[in-house]
């Protein structure tokens, strides 16, 4: 086997699920402070964008997670040399891209969705690319219809295979107008890295505005593109002929920010999230503080606590930008079946993301899912089998468990819930969490967590 190969093989293989189990011993709260790095739905996608640009980028405030891991590798296999300086620096150098084989590519396969955006890219640079099957959180079917169609309508030519599917540009790429049936996060991105260096004028209708895709468009727009949004959420893009590598502090992650002020609340406790900002993260305070939670804005970042008293219950939908985050329900739930009342979870972005529920109602919490779109508008899984609904009704004392993580964030509830409940519980898979939640252990300690890792 070749050494690329075999790099391939272990990077793989380092970003897989660990067996490690988690001994937790529950009911102290969580305080201290922790810091942010920057958002994982950005930073990967940057590094992605590098391929772009004729001379070297860097990129700052990286976080050490697996997803970064992943494209860093699946970079360097496509012959971009990918240098870190400093603990949270890469500097990405594609001036040597070449076509990677197929089987050092597929080493990376099902770990990560982060490769269906090698496409245009590659494209770009190469006149061809192969994309492994994608992986990611097992949260609902997750096409990539629209990616697909979307560079199709660039002129791409997608050839299906067993193992992932093969794109080829036989009259190259050219700009053109394409309307999102819905706006993903995913299929906006593939458009802004194919549209930026396409022959003439792209436009992309229903696209995603998260504050992860302004960041996106912030970095091409360094790197020379010429983007422009407008208020319907249509974007356009006049594609150039060059573009430069970048130099860019990536924005910070709101859902990690999202995710220990859940915990704060969980646990009863105070925890200052350095790197949070208030202005990316307006809808969740809303909701954060309707709970019954307390949160402090300051220049260095925004301290989230627990102010006695008890938690009242809400009903969220959770919607695209600048809705409320689907990413962001998960940890909540956890605070809910602590409210005095009923609380509900409609969640609308995907069809199957209250599989962490289980584990929750196993530790004494009251969760009922149901099909039905409850507490707001009917959303595109209404009238049909997923059960996309929750209802919790608290408040409740949550006992302790032995769970398995089902995924990212989902994974992280799972901890808060243990953290929360009385008693001593297990918590399996947790190399899940390693794929987004930088140096998480060591975060989970110094807020004062009681827990012991065996291997
Ligand atoms: C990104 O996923 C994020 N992941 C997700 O975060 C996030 O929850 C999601 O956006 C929504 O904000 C990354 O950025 C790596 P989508 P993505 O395309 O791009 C449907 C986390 O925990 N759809 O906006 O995959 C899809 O089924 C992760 O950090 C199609 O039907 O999300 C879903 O219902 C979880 N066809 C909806 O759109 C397509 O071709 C939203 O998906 C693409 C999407």
């Amino acid at each position: 086997m070749n050494t690329l190969l075999q790099d391939a093989q272990a990077a793989g293989a380092s970003v897989g699920l660990t067996a490690e189990r988690v001994t937790v011993h529950g009911g102290r709260p969580l305080k201290g402070r922790i810091e942010l790095k920057g958002a994982k739905n950005l930073v990967t996608k940057a590094m992605v964008a590098s391929l772009l640009g004729e001379t070297p980028s860097e990129l700052r405030s990286v976080p050490e997670i697996s997803d970064v891991r992943v494209v860093k590798g699946l970079l360097e296999v496509h012959g971009v040399k990918v240098t870190s300086v400093g603990d949270d620096t890469l500097l990405l150098d594609p001036s040597a891209v070449e076509s990677a084989h197929f089987e050092v590519i597929d080493a990376y396969a099902g770990s990560s969705r982060i490769p269906i955006l090698f496409c245009g890219p590659l494209l770009h640079r190469l006149g061809e690319a192969f994309i492994p099957d994608l992986g990611g959180c097992r949260i609902g079917d997750r096409p990539i219809d629209f990616h697909l169609e979307g560079l199709r309508r660039f002129g791409a030519v997608v050839d299906k295979q067993p193992q992932g599917i093969r794109l080829t540009a036989p009259n190259g790429l050219k700009g053109a107008k394409i309307e999102l049936p819905y706006p993903s996060v995913g299929a906006t991105e593939q458009v802004l890295l194919t549209a930026v260096r396409a022959e003439g004028i792209t436009e992309l209708r229903g696209a995603a505005i998260e504050p992860e895709i302004m960041d996106l468009i912030n970095i091409l727009q360094k790197m020379g593109a010429i983007i422009s949004v407008d208020t319907d959420r249509v974007i356009r893009i006049e594609g150039v002929d060059r573009l430069e590598g970048y130099s860019h502090t990536a924005l910070f992650d709101r859902n990690e920010a999202a995710s220990w002020a859940s915990a704060a609340l969980a646990t009863e406790g105070d925890i200052f999230v350095g790197g949070a900002r208030q202005a990316e993260l307006g809808t969740f305070l809303n909701v954060y503080r309707k709970v019954g939670g307390a949160f402090d804005i300051h220049e260095d970042g925004i301290r989230f606590y627990h102010p006695g008293g008890k938690l009242k219950p809400a009903i969220i939908e959770t919607d695209v930008h600048p809705g409320f985050m689907t990413d962001w329900q998960q940890p909540l739930v956890v605070a809910l079946t602590k409210a005095e009342g009923v609380s509900i979870v409609h969640e609308t972005v995907y069809e199957q993301r209250f599989g962490f529920t289980d584990a929750l109602v196993d530790m004494g919490a009251q969760i009922q899912l149901h099909r039905e779109c409850l507490g707001g508008a009917e959303c595109r899984f209404g009238r049909r089998n997923f059960q996309h609904s929750a209802v919790i009704v608290g408040p409740t004392k949550l006992r302790a468990a032995d769970v398995v993580v089902p995924d990212l964030r989902g994974g992280f509830s799972h901890f808060i819930a243990a953290l929360s409940a009385e008693g001593t519980s297990t918590i399996s898979n947790i190399g899940i969490i390693a794929r987004g939640y930088e140096n998480f252990i060591a975060k989970l300690d110094a807020l004062g967590a009681d827990f012991v890792i065996e291997s």
